[in-house]
């Protein structure tokens, strides 16, 4: 054992090793910032949180700045148009995220601010208790035990957990509640999504780089790699449709989608149902549809062919919008369908 290890808790470690190794982020203060003084902004915590729910850093932090300067407080993106705020969420997947982050915008202005703590936080629209906890630990310094894949992978690995995921979850989260610290929970926090997004990997970890390698169970075990050990996944039925993009040089026709639903409140191209059984040909209007190949996509609960017809727009048509802002304002799936009928189109984080 080192000499740190003896003298410092396994939080002490990991809170000096995030000093000195953390990432910067657009919406993270730094830990020197923090002892200077500086206090988060829970708008700023908030939004991060509920973009990064099933999503990736590098995919979120465009996203991140173009929502802020944008809207860059909670009351400029509760007043705005439900449908720009759809619009701008478009390729981040999971829309009803989009649905309750604009709903909670408003209660929280209507309440006149975030509530503080991880009891009340998760009263509000999309906040569930992985991102109550995370908002109480990171705006405001709650000892909340912040339980995410990476933390899971972390605990599971540290104290040698081999019972598989998910009925592990209520022992990884007993020694999550152990190890988290009355002082800084919210860098602690932030220090164990960084080990697991960065050297606690779920594919070859780097434990010698590891800070707290010395007290890590599984590393001792030489079984790191092993852990979390998890439950076969359910095989994911395919499914398959078609979809219709009807287009002049200009304009493209549209649908919007219901409300409740997979890609709920979403703008959309006109389609079939998605079954597994093959679809019935059903195109918006009658003309001539020519077959321009096949798009895939995979959802939480099944994997998606389409197949990808387009037409001439008739004149007069209504609910069409712009071809160029089409592509950036509808779900990936629909963005991949216009991609193939019109190989020139940009794709959203291109840099032009
Ligand atoms: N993943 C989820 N929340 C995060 C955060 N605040 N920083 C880095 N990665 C995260």
């Amino acid at each position: 054992m080192t000499q740190d290890h003896l003298t410092k808790t396994t939080a002490e470690t990991l809170l000096a090793w995030y000093d000195r190794h953390h990432r910067t982020l657009p919406w993270r203060i730094s830990p020197a910032d923090r002892r200077a003084g500086a206090v988060p902004d829970p708008y700023r915590v908030w939004l991060s949180e509920v973009m990064l729910q099933q999503t990736t850093v590098a995919t979120v932090v465009g996203y991140f700045e173009a929502f802020l300067a944008r809207w860059p407080n909670v009351e400029d993106l509760a007043n705005a148009p439900n449908e720009d705020v759809m619009a701008a969420w478009a390729g981040l997947g999971y829309y009803s995220r989009a649905r309750n982050l604009h709903a909670c915008a408003k209660e929280v202005v209507a309440r006149g601010g975030f509530p503080k703590t991880a009891e009340e936080l998760i009263d509000l629209p999309g906040i569930g208790p992985y991102t109550a906890a995370a908002i109480a630990a990171i705006a405001f310094d709650e000892p909340a035990a912040v339980m995410d894949g990476n933390v899971e992978r972390v605990m599971a690995r540290l104290f040698a957990v081999s019972d598989p995921l998910p009925n592990s979850k209520e022992s990884l989260r007993a020694h999550a509640s152990r190890l988290t610290p009355r002082l800084r929970p919210g860098d602690y926090a932030q220090a164990v999504m960084d080990l697991g997004a960065t050297i606690c990997t779920p594919r070859r970890p780097a434990c010698v780089l590891c800070c707290v390698r010395e007290a890590c169970k599984a590393h001792s075990l030489g079984i790191a790699e092993t852990l979390p050990r998890k439950a076969p996944k359910k095989v994911k039925p395919i499914r398959t449709g078609e979809v219709y993009i009807a287009q002049s040089s200009t304009h493209v026709l549209t649908v919007r989608r219901p409300n409740k639903g997979l890609l709920g409140g979403m703008l959309a191209l006109p389609s079939t149902d998605w079954a597994e059984t093959a679809p019935n040909h059903t195109p918006p209007f009658d003309g001539t549809w020519i077959p321009v190949g096949e798009v895939r996509h995979t959802f939480t609960h099944f994997h998606l062919k389409l197949r990808v017809f387009t037409s001439d727009l008739p004149p007069c048509s209504l609910d069409v919008v712009q071809r160029e802002d089409a592509e950036s304002a509808m779900p990936t799936v629909f963005a991949k369908a216009l991609r193939l009928a019109n190989p020139v189109l940009k794709t959203k984080n291109d840099a032009t």
